[in-house]
């Protein structure tokens, strides 16, 4: 019998009208193999073809662990000092896709292996990333288990973080806390560089943490997460170091109204798009619409940003098991940002809020 997610690979191909697909290193294969490879200089490609074993080219260091995987294999390994050349001239002669059509990851391949493919397949190499979202669109118990654990713990470190922080201390400080608590109370992996971003620089929505301190009568954003078995968590709380001001307090209750409507539309047989709608139209009502420079959330998983998508033009209708983050903003330049980040999973007659962080505006640092 063929192993149950590779039958989900094959059938992805087959619908798609793919003769074969081609996954690198990334959350896809980890998905298939349970492994985590790096992507770094040396290429590994596994080549999955309907019907047949999958066929991967290795570098020599990781030959025992795909061997491994319980999948079986038909491995191509090549060893640093001879070079990968002849091993996918090699996987091209048993898997002959001349003039085929090869789904690969265009958010994920490099030029590097691109050019590979087409060197050694000669094949026509075809962006499959959007067929391959219904590998990992519907979370099943056990990512559902690993997501809330991840989430137990960014809470709990978040928590912890609120205890120890003081006016003075730097955007990194405060960073490096929130690494250090998630790592000490299980969390694995960062799913991306905490954010701390602390005053005016709130208003970055995606700024970097720096030698910026928090001072008294400023907000303090904090956007981080961790992972549990290769599920990210991602969460985002805006603070008050010490009193707020009154803008703060007003943009802050404009965000929380926004992401309540947001987790009140997210329910099976929604449109994606109507989930993001509810939020804007609450920052739009208030005036602040143009403030709000980006979606309301992304599908979160074994990827901190995965289908499916919460903006405007995505009309996938939500379904139960799919999980998302509501995530709306409002980013006055130089002055405050305010972001409220919650991670959703939806239900068959609703939607739960996996993150369960008090919202309301909190005072921290006195
Ligand atoms: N943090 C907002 C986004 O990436 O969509
Ligand atoms: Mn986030
Ligand atoms: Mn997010």
């Amino acid at each position: 019998m063929t192993h149950p997610r590779l039958h989900q690979i094959h059938e992805i191909a087959i619908a798609a009208g793919l003769d074969a697909i081609a996954l690198v290193p990334g959350a896809n294969l980890h998905h298939l193999t349970g492994l985590d490879f790096h992507l770094m200089e040396r290429p590994l490609v596994v080549f999955f073809v309907p019907g047949r074993d999958p066929v991967a080219v290795v570098p020599a260091l990781e030959e025992e662990r795909l061997a491994a995987c319980g999948i079986p294999m038909t491995l191509f390994p090549w060893s640093d000092s001879e070079g990968f050349g002849a091993a996918f001239a090699a996987a091209a002669g048993a898997l002959r896709l001349r003039s085929k059509r090869v789904g690969v990851e265009e958010l994920r391949m490099r030029v590097l292996e691109a050019n590979l493919l087409d060197e050694y397949l000669d094949a026509t190499l075809v962006p499959a990333g959007q067929a391959l979202a219904a590998l990992r669109l519907y979370k099943d118990a056990e990512a559902v288990r690993a997501l809330r654990e991840a989430i137990a713990i960014s809470q709990a470190a978040l928590e912890k973080l609120l205890g120890l922080v003081r006016p003075g201390m730097t955007e990194r400080e405060v960073a490096g806390l929130l690494i250090v608590a998630q790592l000490e109370r299980g969390g694995g992996k960062h799913p991306f560089e905490p954010i701390a971003l602390a005053g005016p620089n709130s208003a970055l929505p995606h700024g970097e943490p720096g030698e910026r301190r928090l001072a008294v009568g400023e907000p303090l954003l904090l956007d981080f997460g961790t992972t549990v078995r290769g599920y990210a968590s991602d969460i985002t709380r805006t603070f008050s170091v010490g009193e707020p001001s009154p803008r703060l307090v007003e943009v802050y209750e404009v965000v929380r109204a926004a992401n309540e409507a947001g987790r009140a539309a997210a329910k099976p047989g929604v449109p994606a798009q109507e989930v993001d709608r509810a939020t804007r139209q609450v920052i739009e009502e208030a005036g602040f619409g143009p403030y709000f420079t980006h979606r309301t959330g992304h599908g979160l998983g074994m990827e901190a940003h995965e289908e499916p998508n919460i903006v405007e033009g995505n009309a996938q209708v939500l379904e139960p098991g799919m999980v998302f983050t509501i995530e709306p903003g409002i980013y006055l330049p130089g002055e405050v940002g305010v972001r409220i980040e919650d991670n959703m999973l939806v239900t068959a007659n609703g939607a739960e809020s996996l993150t369960t962080f008090p919202r309301g505006l909190r005072v921290i640092g006195v």
